[in-house]
């Protein structure tokens, strides 16, 4: 029996959907029951019906769908598979901002641990972050983790004042201006897509700056033949579906997360056959961390 075949039998059997972001494996996405951003994915997990939901990504999102289904099974085929930007913020930091800004919203992105997001206001994604920091009431926006995401939203909404906090993506950060440039010095007729969690700098480039979804849909839609792609190189199996005509061209080599990437069909099937990786949280933590993503399912 293959590995796809075996998957798809244990399944069945555990009655299991598969969740798969757009940063795994062509492979893995290719058996998944849904793939998509961070935001997709977590309101499928919120709504799913089946008894176990296998993830397919990084901690934060099995967690996140711990949190929102309690009652359901949730397994990853790798829990080492974790975002090092999901742990780079600091509650002493956090408390401190409170206790300086009495209108202070602490805003957090969805790459972050359930611990942290128990010290939040909201949650938010990268495609829905600009619309929910807009229609919170508060004038002092502390985002956390990810400086870049922060940042750009920043210089969409300058009506708020925003605290910064120094976490980052090491695989956006690693996408370099010089290198874009020099991508685009390649193609000229190329339109350059980024997402928020690039430096300032590769934004400032860009045609469009979105989530994956974001990115996917725009290369989609746009009459534009050739796109340089400033983000993880997973989306480029949804692209290329979407669109087989279209160029899609990396600004360097390294645009994989070495995280998204532990997630192999074997450790799929491995995880079904035995119910293992379990996501398993403290309860008093996952009600906490349950009120800002709540909220952001509903301002999002
Ligand atoms: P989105 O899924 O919101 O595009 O975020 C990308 C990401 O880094 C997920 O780890
Ligand atoms: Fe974290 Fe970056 Fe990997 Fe996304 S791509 S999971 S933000 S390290």
């Amino acid at each position: 029996m293959s590995t796809i075949e075996k998957i798809s039998e244990w399944k069945q059997k555990r009655d299991a959907i598969i969740l798969a972001h757009y940063y795994v494996d062509d492979k893995v996405q290719a058996v998944a029951d849904y793939v998509g951003d961070s935001f997709y994915l977590s309101k499928i997990a919120a709504k799913a019906k089946a008894q176990v939901i296998l993830f397919c990504g990084v901690s934060f999102m099995g967690e996140s769908a711990k949190i929102l289904s309690p009652e359901k099974t949730v397994l990853m085929p790798d829990r080492l598979a974790d975002c090092p930007m999901a742990h780079m913020a600091d509650i002493g930091k956090i408390r401190e901002m409170r206790d300086k800004y009495e209108d202070l919203a602490v805003v957090c992105y969805i790459n972050s641990t359930a611990l942290l997001k128990t010290y939040s206001d909201v949650c938010v994604t990268s495609s829905n972050a600009l619309k929910i920091v807009k229609a919170l009431p508060n004038q002092h926006i502390f985002f956390i983790p990810d400086e870049n995401l922060g940042r750009y939203v920043a210089s969409q909404v300058p009506e708020k004042h925003f605290i910064f906090n120094e976490g980052f993506c090491h695989v956006h950060k690693g996408i370099l201006a010089e290198n874009v440039k020099k991508t685009k010095e390649a193609h000229p007729d190329a339109q350059i897509l980024v997402h928020p969690e690039c430096t300032s700098d590769v934004v400032s480039l860009a045609d469009y700056v979105g989530s994956t979804s974001g990115i996917i849909a725009f290369a989609t839609e746009s009459g534009a033949e050739e796109f340089i792609i400033g983000t993880e190189m997973g989306v480029l199996y949804e692209l290329r579906q979407k669109n087989p005509g279209k160029r899609f061209y990396s600004v360097g080599h390294s645009q994989y997360c070495p995280d998204m990437r532990r997630i192999t069909l074997e450790k799929v099937a491995d995880a079904l056959e035995q119910m293992s990786g379990r996501v398993e949280l403290d309860e008093d933590i996952r009600r906490k961390a349950m009120k800002p993503l709540e909220r952001m399912l509903e301002l999002g």
